[in-house]
């Protein structure tokens, strides 16, 4: 909220720091009199009880008049904040606007992120990348985002980019993510949805134009073929044979499960399981051994792997880069 790197996060920031700081003066005015007052009033031996006051019209005109100003003030500026936050039903009604002339192809969002119990899908349209629990953003573009949920209500919200916003299955709904400084940026879901809500990390990483593109390119093209021998091949075999494939998609193989995150380049990500631990060959390790110890409740299941089993499988894992 403190530090904003879009001109969506700027426009609330705004209105926020300033909503603290009228509030801030407010506070100090009311617990400055009680303290004035207690201390200048307090019973001493003997004192008689100070004379009533019945009334005083100024004061009461001011304090009624004062307060509704201040809401007048914040009113406008708020409703200003949010048109200036939220951009991005009118950049999804021009899209479909240019559309209609033909000036534009289709009106696809630049991506799309799917809220699962308990992880996203991040896809994007125009280049048919799929990716998972991390958005990949060029610095200084404005990308028009639908969201979309495959279950129960959940709710992106990444504080330096901007507003949150529900994800509803059936209703579609758009946000504008943009950020002008280079960076990683920290989301989390914000509607509770179950026993693993609180471990449904999610990141923001903003990088210049042309990385942005690279990157595009490098998950684009189809998972690295499984090598000819060694634990990695093993891998790759029982990747097939331990049911892996029936949630997970690697793109160029049979996997093709859609219940899970993609894996295809699972080695290019920075977290595992939704951002709960960093993306290293331990931690996948740990992982793949007992998943309900990491994220209990998650439907990633036990399948009783032997270490030599789990050794092979991130062996291959790792290849997927
Ligand atoms: Cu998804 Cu809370």
């Amino acid at each position: 909220m403190f530090n904003p790197v879009s001109p969506q996060g700027l426009a609330i920031s705004n209105v926020f720091i300033l909503t603290l700081l009228i509030a801030a003066v407010i506070f100090a005015l009311v617990a400055g009199l009680v303290i004035y007052i207690a201390v200048k009033y307090r019973g001493r031996p003997g004192a008689v009880d100070p004379e009533p006051n019945f009334g005083h019209t100024r004061l009461e005109i001011a304090w009624t008049v004062g307060p509704a100003l201040i809401l007048a003030v914040l009113l406008v500026l708020t409703i200003k904040a949010m048109g200036e936050s939220d951009p991005a039903s009118s950049d999804a009604s021009a899209r479909a606007a240019n559309v209609a002339s033909g000036q534009q192809a289709s009106d696809q969002p630049d991506i799309v992120v799917i809220g699962h119990q308990w992880w996203w899908e991040v896809r994007y349209p125009g280049s048919g990348v799929v990716t998972a629990n991390e958005i990949y953003l060029p610095t200084g573009k404005r990308m028009l985002v639908r969201l979309e949920s495959a279950d129960v209500n959940h709710d992106l919200w990444i504080p330096q980019l901007g507003r949150k916003m529900d994800m509803i299955a059936g209703q579609p709904n758009y946000i504008t993510l943009e950020a002008d400084v280079q960076g990683v940026y920290p989301g989390a879901c914000s509607e509770y949805c179950g026993v693993e809500h609180g471990k449904m990390l999610i990141r923001a990483i903003a990088v210049n134009p042309q990385a942005f593109q690279s990157w595009e390119q490098q998950q684009k093209v189809a998972a690295p073929a499984p090598p000819a021998g060694g634990n990695a091949a093993v891998g790759a075999q029982l990747f097939a044979q331990k049911t892996c494939i029936s949630c997970h998609a690697i793109s160029g193989t049979a996997a093709n499960g859609r219940a899970g995150p993609d894996l295809s380049h699972l080695a290019s990500r920075q977290t595992l399981a939704s951002g709960v631990i960093p993306n290293t060959p331990k931690n996948l390790a740990d992982w793949l051994k007992n998943p309900q110890i990491i994220k209990p409740g998650s439907y990633m299941p036990n399948l009783q792997l032997t270490d030599g089993e789990v050794q092979d499988l991130v062996a291959y894992l790792e290849t997927l880069k």
